[in-house]
């Protein structure tokens, strides 16, 4: 009787704890005049304005459903935490116009924001990947902007075939993306799945990307960043950068890419700069326990990183790699150059560690290795040939114009 007592008591209190750190007060969408198959927008910015002036935890809900979508950036900072529950499905206009931050859906400046649900966000970006031909597609919406966000949570939604990027994030402090989903076919143009750009406290896990461009993207300025059991493919697999590009881009330090596989990406996992690049630094960048299934250049470094000869590739990269390592890599290569390491030739890269790669190509043939301007420090179980300064001709391969 007694210990029945305490059972009852003890589940009353985990109830209140539940429905107290649970949002007090919902706004459906539906409740504010969004109907089912029209634009939600304006109902959308209305239950915003309430949650974000609501002094206790608050939920917005977009229950399941197709409702369209103009371009919304739903701004704080807000009175307490807001979640929005995605359940449905969101479709842009198939019209290329994007929000003043270039955004389709834009978060700005809040605090303790949570995005949940099975919910879509459907870019419809279809017909602008065809439309932009090598225009490099800077003026179409990114699918899904987070800017100037801390300690939010982003989780289980999907982000389908977005016209540009699916997600980037800037200005972030402490943000998850957890069992996210991001669907385009291989041919779409510059549809990046997840980038990552001025942030600190970055944790990718658990997610799926399926995109034409980088799996995720780690531009200037990403501290403390972690990608862990992260599938990518079809793509261009894991990139850090390009960094060099543009002035005052800041540096990139602490990235870990742990426990990830990539299936038939057009590269695997990879740090690019530019030649004749702005200085910066690059370092504590470790890829430790990836799969690779048919991967096409497994492992690269390329500081020499110039797509559509845009730049003079005759001046070194300014940007200095150090502390970087590639361990427990497996699986297999669709090219026999298992390991492209081209570093600087005005800054060599220091301090880069290779262990324990076990690659094998699927073609028939000898496989390569090439180390410029980089001497790594080898160990373990090894399937790669010796590294060696250049590759013959013959072997050479595209690094391929990803952007
Ligand atoms: C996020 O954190 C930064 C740094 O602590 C702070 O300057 C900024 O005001 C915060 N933003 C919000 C929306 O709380
Ligand atoms: C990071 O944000 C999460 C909310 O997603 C919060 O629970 C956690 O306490 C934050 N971490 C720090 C160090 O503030
Ligand atoms: C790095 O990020 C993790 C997880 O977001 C956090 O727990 C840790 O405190 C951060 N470390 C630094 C040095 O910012
Ligand atoms: C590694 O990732 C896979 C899925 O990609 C997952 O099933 C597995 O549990 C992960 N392993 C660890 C140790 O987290
Ligand atoms: C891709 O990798 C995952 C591991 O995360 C595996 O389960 C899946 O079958 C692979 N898919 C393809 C198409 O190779
Ligand atoms: C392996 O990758 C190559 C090059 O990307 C591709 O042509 C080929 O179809 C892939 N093989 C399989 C079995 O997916």
């Amino acid at each position: 009787m007694e210990n029945m007592m305490k059972f009852i008591v003890a589940k009353f209190v985990l109830v209140l704890l539940v429905s107290t750190t649970r949002a007090h007060t919902v706004f459906d969408v539906t409740a504010e005049g969004a109907k089912p198959e029209g634009d939600a927008s304006q109902a959308l910015m209305a239950a915003w304005g309430k949650a974000c002036a609501c002094t206790e935890p608050s939920k917005i809900l977009i229950p399941k459903g197709l409702f369209l979508l103009s371009p919304v950036t739903l701004q704080g900072p807000c009175k307490c935490a807001v979640e929005l529950e995605v359940q449905g499905t969101l479709k842009a206009s198939s019209n290329n116009k994007a929000g003043k931050e270039g955004g389709w859906v834009t978060f700005q400046r809040i605090d303790q924001f949570t995005l949940t649900g099975e919910g879509i966000f459907d870019g419809q970006g279809e017909k602008a990947w065809g439309a932009c031909g090598t225009n490099f597609c800077d003026k179409l919406p990114i699918n899904i902007r987070f800017d100037f966000l801390n300690n939010s949570l982003v989780q289980g939604i999907t982000s389908l075939n977005s016209k540009q990027f699916h997600i980037n994030v800037l200005g972030c402090n402490n943000l998850t993306f957890q069992s996210v989903h991001v669907t385009a076919p291989a041919e779409s143009l510059n549809t990046d799945g997840i980038h990552i750009g001025r942030s600190c406290g970055v944790n990718i896990i658990d997610t799926i990307i399926h995109t034409g461009d980088d799996c995720v993207s780690i531009g200037d300025g990403a501290k403390n960043v972690s990608v862990t059991n992260v599938e990518c493919g079809p793509g261009h697999g894991i990139a850090i950068g390009s960094l060099g590009k543009f002035e005052n881009e800041e540096p990139v330090l602490g990235i870990t890419i742990k426990n990830c596989t990539l299936n038939n990406t057009d590269n695997g996992v990879r740090i690019k700069t530019w030649p004749a690049s702005t200085d910066n630094t690059a370092s504590s960048i470790h890829f430790e326990g990836i799969n690779m299934n048919n991967v096409s250049n497994p492992i690269l470094i390329d500081q020499v990183y110039c797509p559509w000869n845009r730049c003079n590739a005759k001046v070194p990269s300014r940007v200095k790699l150090s502390d970087i390592s590639f361990k427990n890599i497996k699986g297999t290569s669709s090219t026999p150059l298992l390991m492209k390491l081209v570093c600087s030739s005005g800054i060599p890269c220091e301090a880069v560690e290779v262990a324990d790669i076990d690659i094998k190509y699927t073609g028939v043939g000898p496989t390569q290795a090439q180390c410029t301007n980089v001497k790594p420090t080898i160990s373990g179980v090894m399937s790669l040939p010796e590294c060696t300064e250049a590759v013959a001709p013959t072997a050479a391969v595209a690094a391929g114009p990803a952007a």
